[in-house]
Parts: C-alpha cells; sequence; structure tokens
C-alpha cells in the first residue's frame, strides 16, 4: 500500500496577496518622504486581502506602537474566519524610512503559525539579536562572546574569521558591538534599516552577508524567526531595556531582559507560513516596477513543514485589480 497523504493547504500561497497588495498601495509613496501616509496605505491594502485569507488569525505582532504609525492592532481578528486557528505576524513596510525616502530595501512582510505558538514581546520594542543561516544552524549562542559566535559562524561557512561579514542596523546602541566585531577582525555591513531582510539576506547563499548581529526591532524579530524557520536557519534573542520605562512595562508584563529566546521560544511550530513582496528593489527582492496599465512585484513565498521558497513574479493589471477591489488600493488616476 502506498503511503500517501493528500497535500493540505498552503496559506502562504494566499498570504502572499496580502503583501503584494500593501507594496502596490505603499510603492506609490516612494521617495515623498510622508512615512504615515504611505504606512496608511500598505496597512489599509493588507487589511483588505488579509480577510480573504482562509484563517480564523489573530494579530499576534501587529506594528507600530513605537512610532504612533497606523496600524494592523495586537488582538485583531483577520482572515474569512473558517480556516485554522492561527497567529499573525504582520509589518506592512519593514522600512517605512527607506521608502520615505526611496531608499533600497522596503518589504511588505505577513508570517502565519499556529494560535498560540508565537513569541508577544508586549510593549518592549527592542531585542538583541543573532541570525545565521542553515550551515550555522545550532551552533549560535547569544550568551557567548561575540568573537566566539562570528568563529563558529567562520567554520559552518568554511571561511577564515576576516572573511565573515556581519550585518547590523546602523545605530548608536549598536555600537559596543560594533567594536566587538571589529576586534575580531570581520567585516561589518551597515544597514540604516530593515533587519529583517538583513537576517534574510545572511540566511540566503550568494548575499555576501553571513550573519546579522545588533539590537533591532522586537516585532521585527519574530517575524525574522518565521521566515529563518522556513529556511532552516537560526535566530537567538533577548528582550532589551531602552530606558526605566521599558523596565517598569516589562516587569508588568512578565518580560525578561535575561532570557535568551531561541528560534522556538521566538515562534514554537514547525508549521509556519512566510511571505515579503519588495516594495522598493533592495539586495533580496525588487521593487514595485511600473509598466503601462499595470505594475510588476517580485515576492518571496515559504513553508516551513516543506521548506518550500517561492519567489513569485507578478503581473498586475489595475483595470483587473479595481473591477475587484474597487478603488481601495493600487489605484492608477492615468486609467
Ligand atoms: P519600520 O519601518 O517598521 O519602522 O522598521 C524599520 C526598522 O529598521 C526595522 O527593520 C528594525 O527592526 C527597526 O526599524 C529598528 O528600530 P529603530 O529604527 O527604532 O532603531
Amino acid at each position: 500500500m502506498r503511503n500517501e497523504q493528500v497535500p493540505d493547504r498552503n496559506i502562504a500561497m494566499e498570504l502572499v496577496r496580502t503583501t503584494e497588495a500593501a507594496a502596490l498601495a505603499a510603492a506609490r509613496w516612494m521617495g515623498r518622504g510622508d512615512k504615515n501616509a504611505s504606512d496608511q496605505a500598505a496597512v489599509d491594502a493588507m487589511r483588505l486581502m488579509l480577510d480573504t485569507v482562509s484563517m480564523d488569525g489573530v494579530i499576534v505582532i501587529g506594528e507600530g506602537e513605537k512610532d504612533e504609525a497606523p496600524m494592523l492592532y495586537n488582538g485583531e481578528r483577520v482572515g474569512s474566519q473558517d480556516g485554522p486557528q492561527v497567529d499573525v505576524a504582520v509589518d506592512p513596510i519593514d522600512g517605512t524610512r527607506l521608502l520615505a525616502l526611496g531608499r533600497p530595501g522596503a518589504l511588505a512582510v505577513v508570517a502565519v503559525s499556529p494560535r498560540g505558538t508565537m513569541y508577544n514581546p508586549g510593549d518592549v520594542f527592542y531585542m538583541e539579536k543573532i541570525a545565521v543561516g542553515p550551515a550555522a544552524r545550532g551552533m549560535i549562542d547569544l550568551s557567548a562572546p561575540v568573537v566566539w559566535n562570528i568563529q563558529q559562524v567562520a567554520r559552518a561557512n568554511d571561511l577564515a574569521v576576516e572573511e565573515v561579514t556581519v550585518v547590523m542596523l546602523d545605530r548608536d546602541r549598536n555600537t559596543a558591538l560594533a567594536d566587538q566585531v571589529r576586534a575580531a577582525g570581520s567585516r561589518i555591513r551597515f544597514i540604516s534599516d530593515g533587519d529583517v531582510e538583513g537576517a534574510i539576506s545572511a540566511a540566503l547563499p550568494g548575499r555576501g552577508v553571513d550573519m546579522l548581529l545588533g539590537i533591532g526591532g522586537s516585532p521585527e524579530g519574530v517575524i525574522t524567526a518565521c521566515a529563518l524557520k522556513s529556511m532552516g536557519g537560526d535566530i537567538q534573542a533577548r528582550m532589551w531595556a531602552r530606558d526605566d520605562n521599558d523596565r517598569k512595562v516589562a516587569a508588568e508584563q512578565g518580560i525578561s531582559f535575561d532570557q535568551v529566546l531561541t528560534i522556538d521560544d521566538l515562534v514554537g511550530s514547525d508549521d509556519v507560513f512566510f511571505a515579503a513582496t519588495g516594495i522598493t528593489t533592495g539586495d533580496m527582492l525588487r521593487g514595485v516596477e511600473y509598466v503601462p496599465g499595470g505594475a510588476q512585484s517580485e515576492s518571496l513565498v515559504m513553508r516551513s513543514r516543506s521548506g518550500t521558497m517561492r519567489r513569485i513574479t507578478t503581473d498586475h493589471r489595475w483595470r483587473k485589480l479595481q473591477s475587484i477591489s474597487g478603488d481601495r488600493y493600487a489605484v492608477d488616476e492615468r486609467e
């Protein structure tokens, strides 16, 4: 008898429509200097499409509180309500500043895992992170010295320590860490924003970066864990306090600044779905490009259970989109 199972539904194939919608709506704001307007456009478009996805979703990782930007709220119910019960992480624009300034690497991102499996960072907005690709999986330890982790990644990737490239957000709070990387003799690629893309790039072959280090957003850390689960990479994190207020909030919400969170603490399931669409062209994905009567987008779609990673290029026709969704998004005034 053949051991055959009917393949189940891959929600990621539906989720990519939500990131495409957010990217199409946001891309019109490229370089126009208005972070909030682009965020609002992306949030509205993503919310509209999320409700078409066959899931009973609750947003665990919403985004926007730290800078009072428009947002999909934590606790908000999303999805068609007739599918599996899931946790949802959204980042309609990772890199709002990149988009507003017309710089590379802004993405629309969403991730889904079974209900109750995503780590909730509460109202503590930053975490220390170390993220690597599949070769170095299981070989990192956030509580160990930076140089030890770099040596581990060098060994895993068959490189000299001096050849290892670390991607890191260019922030004052990461200066001490950058000094330790320099003391080890390794190279640093500083990014002005977008550490989700930074971590994913470190896990993809041929992107010129081997690991992500540094303090960045905690919502982005959970989303990164979802992507790395699918890619076979690894991440560890530790919540980080900016000030006494963060310490007070953490105490009230039961959040520890000592615990090293493993990838399984960040997303405790092996059935995770992830989709990202480029808004502005970056190292990983092409951004939204306009063509007569429509636009083209490029997306990454992943599912951890199968390990499948799809790169999807989509041709969007404005007339079709408008007939489906009215003038809610991607409206071309010239049409
Ligand atoms: P947003 O576009 O959502 O603001 O996030 C951009 C980002 O660079 C993230 O990739 C990163 O984790 C976080 O901001 C870092 O926070 P901050 O800009 O406050 O240092």
